[in-house]
């Protein structure tokens, strides 16, 4: 499928591993989360715009470069929370702009609570990010609250994706590239990802009672 890159780093994939598993504390479920996340937006930004800079070393003049495009990252509350200082770390002047969706689990849309973008765009990409790719809902939400902002460029991160929230989001949206660490195999009845790795936002505040 265009604009889906699913992950082939070693590093990823054992992290991601350790992260599935029920006995993983939150803690540690918070840190790989963060970890993944560095890791995945190493990996989302290759194509980011730079432009030649000077730069004096202690010995001469080097040829550098700097980085062009201001960055905006849009954590989906509440686990998409989790991903932002694994990004941040990487590039801290990033702008962070907070959207509330939460999941009506009658019908299983999102519905916007909260939104707290400025009037008009200061960013060039927006890095979406959601640990959780499931029906897809949010993520075409938050696409499409970012697209009639006015930002010319978006891509979505997550961790874990289901093919049903994949396939929704391309076809609504197949100029957004997609940026993985896996895809599993279906959503059960109530949404959830199988095998997936339980509820993120539960495992990662330590909610899951
Ligand atoms: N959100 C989660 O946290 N887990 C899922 O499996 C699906 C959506």
């Amino acid at each position: 499928m265009d604009n889906l890159f699913v992950s082939n780093h070693p590093l990823i994939k054992h992290k991601l591993t350790k992260l599935r598993d029920k006995d993983t504390d939150p803690k540690k479920f918070r840190e790989l989360i963060r970890e993944i996340a560095g890791l995945l937006a190493y990996e989302a930004t290759n194509d980011l715009q730079v432009s030649p800079k000077d730069v004096e070393t202690p010995m001469a003049t080097a040829k550098g470069f700097e980085l062009q495009e201001k960055i905006g990252l849009v954590p989906i509350l509440r686990s998409g929370l989790g991903m932002v200082e694994g990004v941040w770390e990487l590039m801290p002047s990033a702008e962070v702009w907070h959207i509330g969706l939460y999941r009506d689990e009658r019908t299983l849309k999102p519905v916007e609570y909260y939104n707290k973008l400025p009037v008009s765009p200061s960013v060039g990409l927006c890095l979406i990010l959601d640990p959780m790719l499931a029906t897809g809902g949010s993520a075409i939400a938050t696409i499409e609250v970012l697209k009639r902002w006015g930002v010319k460029r978006i891509k979505f991160m997550g961790i874990i994706g289901a093919p049903e929230g994949i396939g929704l989001v391309h076809r609504e949206h197949p100029d957004i590239p997609l940026h993985l660490a896996a895809v599993d195999d279906h959503l059960n009845e109530i949404g959830y990802i199988i095998p997936g790795l339980g509820d993120a936002g539960d495992r990662m505040f330590g909610t899951d009672y």
